[in-house]
């Protein structure tokens, strides 16, 4: 029997490992010979630790197991798919799955993810062993072809991001991975290098011989250890095997990786920081252009994509640009890993086409609040997006849709607050966060993240409440149009969403006076 018990970060969190060692234990215990296989999280945080049994049926799932609850699953036979409370049946047809689209992340939390065999008996190498007898160009066409825009926030064609590294004549070229991933309510990234790294690994070796680069490496934030211990244990598996290293694959392509570690930045997610880092510097930002495409890592021309990203490359080479083309809406094509956090029932990863409106997102996906009370705000794109009132709820998920509605859809990751949610200490938790995270290499986004905080404590001091809501204003303007970057650039929406969209929040009442 096969014992599968998820090693991912958030299941660690929620005491996967004593369930690890109490199975252990019960199995020594009981003289049964049974293999546990410590595989990625399939998503559902709700019902981690979830453990899942290899029976003569197919998998059946128990969850959220806590240590306690292993004997008793021994003693109602869950080796066999025995009846327990906290069965769950085939995992494939628990709601929260069925209803999902699984391309990027088809075998997380499926197979063992440092186990080369298992990766390849679902499908994995295959689309890398399409690349190889193809032309560069033509791999970037079938990428350009397939409509995958970039998963980091920004939403830029991959396709065209890889021709201008093509297209750049150099000795040498990077593939940059931007793991990096900052935002609050994101895990995506984490959940494919602890749950399917060689689709990372597989997805920067296409890029690379897409673009002649011969190098690649994977950046990594210091707060996830785990991932990085998982990355370099299955580049390592990767390098034996021959997928990486002189000839990838028996063919004449050169590709090898490299796994870097962050040391805690926010700033660091941005690419031009991020290869400051990589190269040993301050974690500041560059003024663009030069474009990384052009002169990235050591001035040498570097395509840096975000995780997911890249990770979506192996099934593209594999079934085909118009296969992934064919899900989605307007310009935003394939599907996208939406994590779902905060105050909500069923948080978690939920892979699905783009076009699913936000409200079916929070409230039937989400199953709305866990505190039960009403939906008041849901911020999506991380720290820097715009906070959506329920009346914007019928935005579908679409980077476009999202833009028209001052609002971005960032790195998908969306974090949902109650009604008791005071949407004033919002924006002066995001004016905040700007100036702890700020390189301060500009002045808006420097000095302006400060001014900010001050601003917004008048207002709820109610001093002056109409020339200071003038002023946060002016300032959020300011920021938007003269920062270097993404940081100072965006503040403002969470900022200017919150005051635009729960005014009432912004009112001088005589409790916030009185507490301030
Ligand atoms: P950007 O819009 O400047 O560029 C996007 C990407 O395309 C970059 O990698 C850039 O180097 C590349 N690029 C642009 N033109 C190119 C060309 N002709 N050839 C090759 N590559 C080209 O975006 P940047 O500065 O990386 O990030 C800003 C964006 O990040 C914002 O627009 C926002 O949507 C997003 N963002 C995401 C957040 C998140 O939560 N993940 C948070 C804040 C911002
Ligand atoms: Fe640095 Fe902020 Fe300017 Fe970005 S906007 S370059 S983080 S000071």
């Amino acid at each position: 029997a096969i014992i599968y018990i998820p090693g991912d970060s958030g299941a660690l969190a929620l005491g996967a490992e004593k369930v690890a060692k109490a199975t252990a234990q019960e199995l020594a215990e009981r003289g049964i010979a049974a293999k546990i296989v410590r595989n990625g999280s399939r998503g559902a945080y709700f019902l981690e630790p979830m453990v899942e049994v290899e029976t003569a049926e197919g998998r059946r799932a128990y969850g959220p197991v806590k240590a306690g609850d292993v004997k008793g699953l021994f003693d109602a036979g869950f080796l066999t798919g025995g009846q327990h409370r906290l069965a769950l049946g085939d995992p494939e047809e628990i709601p929260f799955f069925a209803k999902q689209t699984r391309l990027t992340f088809a075998r997380c939390g499926i197979t063992d993810p440092v186990s080369l065999e298992d990766y390849e008996a679902h499908g994995g190498l295959d689309g890398l062993r399409k690349a190889v007898a193809m032309a560069p160009l033509d791999i970037v066409s079938q990428v350009t072809e397939s409509g995958l825009r970039g998963r980091g926030g920004a939403g830029f064609p991959t396709g065209i991001k890889w021709k201008t590294v093509l297209d750049t004549a150099a000795d040498r070229k990077y593939i940059v991975c931007n793991a990096d991933e900052g935002d609050s309510a994101t895990f995506a990234d984490r959940m494919i290098m602890e749950g399917d790294p060689f689709v990372l690994i597989e997805g920067m070796t296409i890029a690379g011989i897409a673009t002649g680069a011969t190098k690649g490496f994977v950046y990594i934030r210091s707060e996830y250890p785990h991932a990085v211990a998982t990355m370099n244990k299955a580049v390592e598996v990767a390098r034996k095997a021959g997928v990486l290293g002189a000839t990838v694959l028996g063919s004449p392509n050169a590709f090898d990786i490299e796994i870097r570690v962050g040391a805690g930045a926010y700033v660091c997610g941005e690419e031009t920081s991020l290869l400051n880092s990589l190269e040993g510097k301050r974690g500041v930002v560059r003024a663009k252009p030069p474009l990384p495409a052009i002169q990235g890592l050591f001035g040498k021309p570097t395509v840096i994509n975000n995780v997911i990203s890249l990770a979506s490359v192996p099934v593209i080479m594999d079934k085909g640009a118009a296969f992934y083309k064919d899900f989605g809406m307007g310009r935003s094509r394939g599907t996208i890993p939406i994590q779902i956090a905060g105050n909500v029932k069923h948080g978690g990863l939920f892979e699905i086409a783009f076009g699913l409106t936000l409200g079916e997102i929070v409230d039937e996906i989400g199953g709305g609040t866990r505190s039960g009370r009403p939906v008041k705000a849901v911020q999506v794109g991380g720290p820097l997006g715009a906070y959506f009132p329920r009346e914007l709820f019928d935005t579908p998920f679409d980077y476009e849709e999202f833009a028209k509605r001052d609002g971005l859809i960032g790195h998908a990751g969306i974090t949902v607050f109650d009604d008791t949610a005071d949407m004033l200490k919002m924006a002066r938790f995001a004016m905040e966060f700007c100036a702890i995270e700020s390189c301060g290499k500009c002045t808006p986004c420097r000095i302006g993240s400060t001014r900010g905080m001050e601003v917004i404590d008048r207002l709820a001091a109610g001093i002056e409440p109409e020339k200071s809501l003038a002023l946060v204003t002016d300032l959020c303007n300011t920021m938007k149009f003269g920062s270097l970057c993404a940081l100072g650039g965006f503040t403002p929406y969470p900022v200017m969403s919150a005051i635009t969209h729960f005014p009432e929040d912004f009112k001088p009442t005589p409790a916030r006076v009185a507490a301030e």
